[in-house]
């Protein structure tokens, strides 16, 4: 061989191993199992690596997956690229666990903004499609779900064996939202006495009242009551007004705090009538971070970091159980609590200590959502056991009734009927127990929750911590507002802000904006304000969320009328609200994508002229507007303002 031929040679040796090289490279793939799932979102519960929604292994049609990445509509998953990818694959259609013809959904391929494929919509036990992407020179890579456009019921929607081909860096989940700092606009509480909390507050006649008086402002501070009625008494150490009233009607009396700083007077009414719930109530539930795990112990945890962490002033009142503390029922058929929580009385004596109150929960079903004892046939026993142990609110769901309901009944009895029968359970008791009916909106509950007795009732399904979900069940409440009053309110489902997670707590997917949103427009639609996250474990920001004044006020005005949706461009929106004072509490809301402007007209509030406007979260006024009001809002955020008349 001469040396011309010997150099082609080695380079042809070169050649053959770059290429080998190249080729053992672009043989490398990460299945979508591999990746972190935790950045996904989804309207119902988390991702599942290699399970389906519901836990189950994999199936789509007759066929079964080891691998890939279970999702429920609508969800995403973003992943950068690296620019190192060539190709992706993934068997996908609705899980095994799907009925035929149930649950509707579309998986959507994005490469940068474009669409690389989609499967048409598919329902429960279609064969699985394939989706083969060629991803040559794309980015950032989107994988997502829809509902088919008829909602979310039963779209459980797996990635089967789903795998991205790459050479070079390893692809890698990414959050969807652009970063946002997580900026603190309530500001801290002034050192000089504010009472907060309602100007007004129910009892039934008869029936034992408490009620602790929230006041911020630094300490020692004075606390008094002035005109508190015969059968109340004030300790002003505790800040608790305890006691029984019997003669019916509002007894005023005046709230007043005193300290170095300053002082603070609040006229305030006791109710006593057929008066529950005048104002939604406000507290938090175990469920959205602890879902089963929830036990006694933390449940005390719950009660004493809402003192530790000052919120007791701010007028938080409930520590809500959830479900999973039943167990079975002893020879009498009473309910009894299971080994985590050994002693509900106790539990309940503990927590009114604290000038707080305690709530459980119960389904009119054999059993509960979470498959617990639930109150089927035992409904008046259980509400007397409830009463018994010292509760003050009862969360009612529905699930397993739809096993043993009355179907030759007219449809809106069916529907009504445990309702009914649970309500004249708790009325039987001497003790005011707040009643909250959870059925997720069935037969339009906001028409006849408060003819039941409902205290309130939840208008959607279960929310999660996804602006998907947010949004949906927030916004439509639009047209809900008729039906809500003092005493009986619409509740689109509890907070998802702080550290939360249905059993393995993780910090919430909302943005900052989105968490503004949450906060504002539960607080116009004058929704029970349940927070859903690990008390023990607050952070900052999240406190800032749950503890500004004026905010709440809107919550709880004295007036109880839900805001409307005043006007709507696109997904601009703006709603408002009636306050006691003749004031208008406005959001405006932008669900857009993009930062965007969004103006009240004063002619959309019934108004002309001039008017003051303030801004509720950083408590400042911004001076008189003439005609209208405008803000430049960020994507899916928020302006919360109170307007004078
Ligand atoms: C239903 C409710 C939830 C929660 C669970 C408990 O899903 O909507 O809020 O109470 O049941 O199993």
């Amino acid at each position: 061989m001469n040396n011309g031929a010997k150099l082609m040679t080695r380079i042809s040796a070169l050649f053959s191993l770059a290429l080998g090289c190249a080729l053992a490279a672009a043989a490398d793939s990460v299945r979508l199992d591999e990746l972190d799932l935790h950045t996904g979102e989804q309207d119902y519960s988390d991702p599942h690596a290699n399970l389906s929604v519901d836990y189950k292994p994999m199936t789509i049609g007759t066929k079964h997956f080891a691998h890939g990445y279970g999702a429920h509509a609508n969800s995403s998953l973003f992943i950068d690229l690296k620019g190192t990818a060539t190709r992706f694959m993934s068997s996908v259609g609705v899980d095994g666990e799907v009925p035929q013809g149930k649950g509707s959904v579309e998986f959507v391929v994005m490469g940068d903004g474009k669409i690389l494929w989609r499967s048409g919509v598919m329902r429960g036990q279609e064969p699985a499609k394939l989706a083969d992407v060629n991803l040559t020179g794309v980015k950032k890579l989107s994988l997502l779900v829809n509902d088919g456009g008829d909602g979310i019921d039963h779209d459980h929607a797996d990635w089967a064996d789903g795998a991205i081909e790459y050479s070079g860096a390893k692809p890698e989940t990414i959050t969807g939202a652009p970063p946002e700092p997580a900026e603190i606009l309530t500001p801290a509480p002034a050192p000089a006495p504010r009472i907060n909390g309602p100007a007004v507050f129910g009892v039934r006649p008869g029936h034992p009242l408490l009620y602790r008086v929230p006041v911020t402002g630094q300490r020692p501070m004075k606390i008094s009551i002035e005109g508190l009625p015969d059968g109340l008494t004030f300790d002003p150490a505790r800040q608790i007004i305890s006691g029984q009233l019997t003669a019916v009607g509002p007894h005023p009396v005046t709230i007043h705090a005193e300290n170095a700083a300053g002082r603070a007077a609040k006229k305030f009414k006791i109710m006593v009538g057929d008066t529950l719930a005048l104002t939604p109530p406000l507290g938090w539930n175990s469920w959205n971070c602890f879902a089963g795990n929830v036990d006694a112990a933390k449940i005390r945890l719950a009660a004493d970091a809402m003192v530790r962490s000052g919120l007791i002033e701010h007028g938080w009142m409930y520590i809500n159980i959830d479900d999973t503390w039943e167990a079975g029922r002893d020879a009498a058929g009473n309910i009894e609590a299971n080994a985590k929580f050994p002693d509900m009385k106790g539990l309940a004596d503990y927590v009114h200590g604290l000038g707080l109150k305690i709530g459980l929960y119960s389904s009119p079903g054999p059993k509960t959502c979470a498959n617990y004892e639930g109150s089927w046939q035992h409904e008046e026993q259980d509400a007397r056991q409830y009463a018994a142990w010292g509760y003050d609110y009862l969360k009612y769901d529905w699930c397993s009734y739809g096993n043993v309901v009355d179907k030759s009944q007219p449809q809106l009895t069916q529907w009504q009927k445990p309702y009914q029968v649970m309500n004249a359970g708790l009325r039987a008791q001497d003790r005011d127990i707040v009643f909250s009916l959870c059925q997720y909106g069935m037969g339009d509950v906001w028409k006849w929750g408060a003819e039941v007795g409902g205290n309130c009732w939840r208008t959607t399904g279960d929310i999660r911590d996804s602006w998907g979900s947010l949004s949906a069940n927030g916004f439509s409440s639009a047209g809900h507002e008729t039906y809500a009053g003092p005493g009986h309110w619409n509740d689109p489902d509890m907070l998802v802000v702080g550290n939360l997670g249905w059993g393995s707590v993780r910090p919430c997917h909302l943005t900052p904006s989105e968490q503004y949103t949450h906060l504002s427009l539960w607080c116009l639609l004058d929704s029970p304000l349940l927070i859903g996250c690990d008390m023990s474990h607050l952070d900052d920001f999240t406190k800032s969320l749950l503890s500004n004044d004026e905010v709440l006020d809107v919550n709880q005005d004295e007036l109880g009328r839900q805001a409307a949706r005043v006007s709507q461009a696109g997904k601009l929106e703006v709603w408002a609200k009636d306050m006691a004072d003749g004031s208008k509490a406005v959001g405006l809301f932008n669900r857009d994508d993009a930062p965007a402007q969004v103006t009240v007209k004063w002619s959309d509030l019934g108004w002309t002229g001039a008017h003051r406007v303030r801004d509720l979260w950083r408590q400042a006024d911004l001076g008189p507007f003439s005609d209208a009001f405008t803000q430049t809002i960020p994507r899916h955020g928020s302006f919360l303002v109170r307007v004078q008349p």
